[in-house]
């Protein structure tokens, strides 16, 4: 008989991934051999160093630039027309830097996700290296969620956890978190795809099937 893939060309799912800048994570799941069809990447800024690297890879790509708008429901308005043209399954934000409204979110809902550098729900927002290190957290990490119109607290996926430690500055701590922001999110971008994660009905609870939960436990600093 004759190999047939899991995943064939008409079951494969497609993604359009959004970016605003280097697209580190982007690449991630570009390189991460996705059981799924990356279909294009959108950027709003045509400076975006991501675009070189989608390009690279073969990878469709376009620029709708949020300057060439008057305001942000007209820039949705195009972005939505960008990315529907490709009818994705699922939209995943990279590193995509513009607040979306709440029209925009349910116009995706259970199709779009976002990477966050924070064990979500602490440090939502920007800067989130910095102020974990003013606090004096021993425990940081990232967390890939369904996207909501309650800012970074969609509800969540998967999460990774990375000691902080006593020499850390925000730049040595946020290598520590984008090392992990890479493996995290294929693994969820692969149970999308395999149809393992859904959202539910409400758009209020995660659910996952078929995934082995180890439950291993990170204590920093650690015991002696
Ligand atoms: C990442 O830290 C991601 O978690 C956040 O923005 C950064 C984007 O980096 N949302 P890159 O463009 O993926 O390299």
């Amino acid at each position: 008989m004759r190999y047939k893939p899991k995943f064939d060309n008409v079951t494969r799912k497609s993604i359009v991934i959004l970016i605003s800048g280097r697209g580190s994570n982007m690449q991630a799941l570009l390189e991460a051999n996705l059981p799924c069809r990356v279909a294009a990447v959108i950027s709003n800024r045509a400076d975006a160093p991501g675009l070189a690297i989608a390009e690279r890879h073969g990878i469709a790509t376009q620029v709708v630039s949020h300057r060439d708008y008057p305001d942000r429901e007209s820039f949705e308005a195009a972005l939505a027309v960008a990315i529907d043209r490709y009818q994705p399954d699922l939209v995943a934000l990279a590193g995509f830097m513009r607040i979306l409204t709440p029209n925009f979110v349910a116009r995706y809902q259970g199709r779009l996700i976002n990477i966050h550098p924070s064990l979500l729900p602490a440090y939502g927002g920007l800067d989130t290296h910095a102020r974990a290190l003013k606090d004096g957290v021993k425990i940081h990490g990232c967390t890939v969620h369904f996207v909501t119109s309650d800012l970074d607290h969609g509800p969540i996926i998967i999460q990774a956890a990375v000691p902080v430690l006593m020499n850390d500055t925000p730049e040595t701590l946020a290598a520590r978190v984008l090392r992990e922001e890479h493996r995290i999110y294929p693994q969820a971008v692969n149970w999308f795809c395999r149809d393992y994660l859904r959202l539910d009905a409400d758009g209020k609870k995660v659910l996952l099937n078929r995934v082995e939960q180890p439950g291993i436990t990170l204590i920093a600093p650690g015991l002696k």
